[in-house]
């Protein structure tokens, strides 16, 4: 098959060859990106008098003809036409006659190829925003209902201080915060025009980069043509920030993991989230959280992949970046589906309050509190935390908790307790007393969720 590049070349390739180099069995994915980077190219090619208006009018009627028949999914991709712009050139040609072979005046694969994924991010990282957002919503809103739920907070995984589950909740919504402030300030280098720059080099023509830049709803251009064509940080941004924001979702499956297991019985998914066994009758399992913190791993592996691509490339453009593409692609349908599968989850589970509460009266989760007591009498906090820690080992051996320490035995060990330190060891009034900013009293729990619905220009 002769190439649309082939004038130098006296032999073809076979096509196995030909099929290692492809990349349209990929790169299809831009071809709404590509069409819509050559309306903006052609009209500019047009406006500067590169084309004429009759050529730029031709061209344009049928780009918009290949817009219609890729939006039905109809155009005829092939292998010999190594990727999404050949292949687009090819069928322009086909459809209007060598008129169509004006389009890549002043123009590059290089800077074609850098254009689409520019908008193709674009628009994806904006959607990502949203679909955080709508998950950001999904937890306040459980935050809201479960300000006053206790349940047992974990550090080392050993029960600690009793907190607001609402609190827990609110956790991960700060987390989602930071994950998308960080892709809305990757938005700027991401839109940022390519266009223009050529193979390498720029171009003798007398190009308007700053018109196609505007055409294409771009804030401005890439100040270097080397840099244009060769730069792909907003692509590894990209892939760090979706793996700090996998991470996040990873951890946050974990619990979800352990609070539906038997050990747990915190939450209960709902069916639609868990499936069963094929043997086990009685399991129900959640493998979407499982799946999510197993994604996780392809999330990194793409963004070390690409990584590594970038390593040793020198300028300008190589094929090996041509390899960008599928762990990009990958990695958006990772995290737009994974943010989505997780609001569904959540926003449906059930929460078993109960269990949640007595695991926390069944501890030693107050110790802190007794502590507290003391230290708030005058008592050093070190020897307030001895005397406790004997409490407690008592306790162990009685089989008993703190609570149920008759008040002798409670001034045995210090004579400044007094009867009010049954109300303060109640796992309600450790959370309640907790208010310091950002703590889990259910006083800033409220507020925090006041600020986070502000945030979001929610209400
Ligand atoms: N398919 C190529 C890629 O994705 C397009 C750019 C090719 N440019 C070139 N000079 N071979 O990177």
């Amino acid at each position: 098959m002769k190439k649309l590049w082939g004038g130098r070349f006296t032999k073809t390739a076979e096509e196995w060859i030909d099929s290692f180099g492809a990349s349209i069995s990929f790169d299809q994915e831009l071809v709404m990106e590509d069409i819509e980077g050559s309306l903006a190219h052609v009209q500019m090619l047009g406006s500067c008098g590169i084309l004429t208006k009759e050529e730029e009018s031709v061209i344009k009627e049928g780009l918009s003809s290949l817009k219609v028949k890729a939006e039905k999914g109809e155009l005829p991709f092939s292998v010999d036409y190594e990727d999404i712009h050949l292949n687009l050139e090819k069928l322009l040609i086909d459809e209007i006659g060598p008129v169509g072979g004006k389009l890549h005046t002043a123009r590059s694969r290089n800077d074609q190829v850098a254009t689409d994924m520019h908008l193709y991010l674009r628009h994806q990282v904006e959607e990502i925003i949203v679909t955080i957002e709508e998950f950001q919503k999904t937890l306040i809103d459980v935050a809201e209902k479960h300000v006053e739920t206790i349940v047992p907070g974990y550090t080392h995984l050993q029960r600690a201080q009793p907190i607001s589950l609402g609190h827990h909740f609110m956790a991960y919504f700060w987390m989602l915060e930071r994950d998308k402030e960080r892709f809305t300030d990757s938005l700027k280098r991401i839109n940022l025009s390519p266009l223009g720059a050529g193979a390498l080099a720029g171009t003798t023509f007398p190009i308007d980069r700053h018109m196609t830049a505007e055409l294409l709803g771009f804030e401005g251009i890439y100040e270097n043509s080397l840099d244009a064509v060769s730069d792909r940080d907003f692509i590894a941004e990209f892939l760090n920030h979706s793996s700090i924001l996998m991470m996040h979702l990873s951890r946050f499956s974990e619990e979800i993991i352990l609070w539906s297991s038997q050990e747990y019985r915190f939450i209960e998914l709902d069916d639609t989230f868990s499936t069963g066994s094929s043997i086990m009758p009685q399991k129900k399992n959640p493998d979407m959280a499982e799946l999510i913190r197993g994604k996780t791993g392809r999330v990194y592996g793409n963004a070390i992949g690409l990584m590594t691509l970038l390593k040793g490339l020198p300028l300008a453009y190589n094929k090996d970046m041509q390899e960008d593409k599928e762990g990009m692609f990958d990695t958006v349908i990772t995290v737009k589906g994974s943010l989505k599968i997780f609001n569904g989850m959540i926003a449906t589970m059930k929460v078993n309050s109960s269990v949640m509460k007595e695991a926390v009266y069944q501890d030693f989760s107050n110790a802190t509190e007794l502590a507290d007591y003391l230290a708030a009498k005058g008592i050093p906090f070190r020897e307030a935390h001895e005397i406790v820690g004997k409490l407690v080992l008592s306790c162990i051996q009685q089989g008993c908790y703190l609570l149920d320490l008759p008040l002798e035995t409670l001034k045995d060990a210090s004579s400044l307790i007094e009867e009010d330190i049954y109300d303060a060891l109640k796992p309600e009034e450790a959370v309640r007393r907790r208010n310091s900013a950002g703590g889990t009293g259910f006083k800033q729990v409220s507020s925090a969720i006041e600020k986070a619905r502000a945030l979001l220009s929610l209400d």
